[in-house]
């Protein structure tokens, strides 16, 4: 471990949000911590808000009182840089604009030690070329917190090109020894988290451009079946739409309008309205005095059908299949004492139908599949079985309180129906969404996971490290990678390769690295 010792000093420049999250942590952990900002006065009110939280926490008895004051006597006002002569580290927490961060850090060099770490908290330039006019560029490296920076553990420890390894170590050691959770990353566009988040909100945007289902629906599904903490629209809403809209266009146009990256008409529309979400008081959603939150759209009750059963599937041998997402539902129906008889073997061709390999639950006449990137209505046509239902992907099928489900345009409304009484029966809310491919969950975690994977493949990270950053960043129920892997990487594979057929768009191409695992039937994580 190379950490920065507990006396050292650490500089903290800007004392907005950010600065002030990133020096009650360092003070926290014993270092005496020096505040500059060119607004003195956003360096007073830093201070006595720090100081207050610590007299919060000792009131709660999460620190001693002692402990409290003592930190709080470790916080210091620079009146100049010259004040911060002795820092063994500098975070750089001011605007976000390069040449204003370049001058700021070459005015830097002329005052530290040589052997003193400089750090920016950037979130979107590149940390190469924050770096590129130093006199030591090698020192220079990217400590980014996420926001409140006290509660989110995330540290992403930022190389650019000229960063010297045991510099990003150091950052990294520390970030540890501060609590956090660092990961390293490569300086490329939105590093890791600002990356691979990008398909959480883009494919919320285009389930609600292709009518899915309305912003309210799409929100329940994905936090109550992804189990995810929030749905995409009201986190939109509260990260404000032009600022989500900005790293989007950010990230387009740094990967050279990449298709994966392209952003939505829809939130281009919320911005030109100015309903830029919470902070406007409408987004998405309205919000302030009498706003009343749209109902989430429910199935209805029906009654829970007579008998059904379930067909196991086929591997490409012929062999006799299950997969643990269908077992892990099968156990929930059973737990509820919903009856599911087992077949052994498939639907057979009685009625003159094509096979359908896929393990099955059938209901009243109707097949229902996890969904496998098809719509419905195209896997009833390549099945020849027009009572065609598929499931969504749910973080947990044991304790998932809403299930989405979607049917083909052949399915007979009755057929339907049973399937929704077998789901309710099972104790979930059932939510029909229109025939998309791919359903919200499974899609948005199959892209999710995608895009880990070619962060991973590109050399942005390793596989431990995007999924925790995606869990200690963004908070995630689980990292995408370890998702796909529970998932299977060849489901995964088959998701992605129909969207893209679907569609037709590279965005839905496949991860070279999720190929590669699938051929050598890996996983991300033993
Ligand atoms: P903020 O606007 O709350 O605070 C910035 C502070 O820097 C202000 O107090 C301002 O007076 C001061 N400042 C501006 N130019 C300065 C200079 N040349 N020298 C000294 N002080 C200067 O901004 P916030 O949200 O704290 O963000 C700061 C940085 O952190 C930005 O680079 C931003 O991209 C990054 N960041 C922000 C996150 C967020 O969620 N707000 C998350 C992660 C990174």
């Amino acid at each position: 471990m190379a950490t920065l010792s507990a006396g050292s000093v650490v500089a903290v420049i800007g004392s907005g949000a950010m600065g002030s999250g990133i020096a009650q942590v360092a003070a926290s952990a014993g270092h005496i911590v020096k505040l500059y900002d060119t607004r003195p006065e956003a360096v007073a009110k830093a201070i006595a808000d720090i100081g207050a939280v610590y007299r919060k926490l000792a009131d709660k008895q999460k620190m001693t009182a002692a402990d409290a004051d003592a930190a709080t006597a470790r916080l210091k006002a620079a009146q100049g840089l010259n004040d911060v002569a002795d820092a063994a580290l500098v975070v750089e927490a001011i605007v976000e604009n390069l040449d204003v961060k370049r001058s700021l850090f070459a005015d830097l060099e002329g005052v530290v030690a040589d052997d003193c770490i400089l750090a920016t908290n950037t979130s979107s330039i590149s940390v190469t070329a924050i770096a590129a006019k130093l006199r030591r560029p090698q020192r220079l490296v990217g400590m980014h917190f996420f926001n409140p920076v006290p509660l989110m553990a995330l540290v992403e420890v930022i190389s650019g090109l000229a960063t010297d390894s045991a510099v990003a170590q150091t950052v990294y050691d520390t970030a540890a020894r501060w609590g956090k959770s660092p990961v390293h990353a490569k300086s490329t566009p939105g590093f890791i988290v600002n990356r691979v988040a990008r398909p959480y909100y883009a494919e919320g945007l285009r389930l609600l451009n292709e009518q899915a289902a309305d912003p309210a629906t799409i929100d329940a599904v994905l936090r109550e079946a992804g189990g995810f903490r929030m749905g995409p629209f009201e986190l939109m809403d509260l990260i404000g739409h032009d600022v989500n809209y900005s790293v989007t266009q950010s990230v387009f146009n740094a990967y050279y309008n990449d298709p994966r990256f392209t952003p939505s008409v829809i939130q281009q529309e919320l911005v030109n309205a100015g309903f830029l979400g919470r902070k406007s008081g409408r987004g998405f959603y309205a919000y302030g005095e009498g706003a009343v939150a749209p109902a989430v759209a429910t199935e209805a009750p029906q009654p829970n059908p007579e008998y059904a059963n379930y067909s196991m599937g086929q591997d490409a041998m012929g062999a006799v299949t299950s997969t643990a997402l269908m077992d892990a539902l099968l156990e929930r129906f059973r737990a509820h004492g919903v009856e599911v008889g087992l077949k052994k073997h498939l639907e057979g061709n009685a009625h003159g139908h094509a096979q359908d390999i896929a393990p099955a639950i059938h209901c009243n006449g109707a097949a229902v599949y996890l969904t496998d990137g098809r719509t419905a209505t195209q896997r009833a046509r390549d099945s020849k079985h027009p009572d065609t239902v598929v499931f969504d992907l749910a973080l947990d099928y044991g304790k998932a309180p809403r299930i989405a489900l979607a049917c083909s345009d052949q399915c007979r409304p009755a057929a339907f129906n049973s399937v929704v009484g077998l789901f309710q029966a099972a104790g979930f809310a059932v939510t029909k969404l229109d025939d998309v491919p791919g359903l919200a969950v499974m899609r948005t975690v199959a892209m999710l996971a995608n895009e880990a994977a070619d962060a991973v493949n590109q050399g942005v990270c390793s596989a431990e490290g995007a999924d925790t950053a995606m869990q200690k960043g963004v908070n995630y129920p689980k990292g995408p990678l370890a998702w796909a892997d529970s998932i299977g990487i060849g489901h995964v594979v088959t998701v992605l390769h129909n969207l893209a057929a679907a569609y037709g768009e590279d965005r839905y191409r496949v991860s070279p690295l999720l190929r590669r695992k699938l051929a050598a039937g890996g996983k991300f994580h033993a």
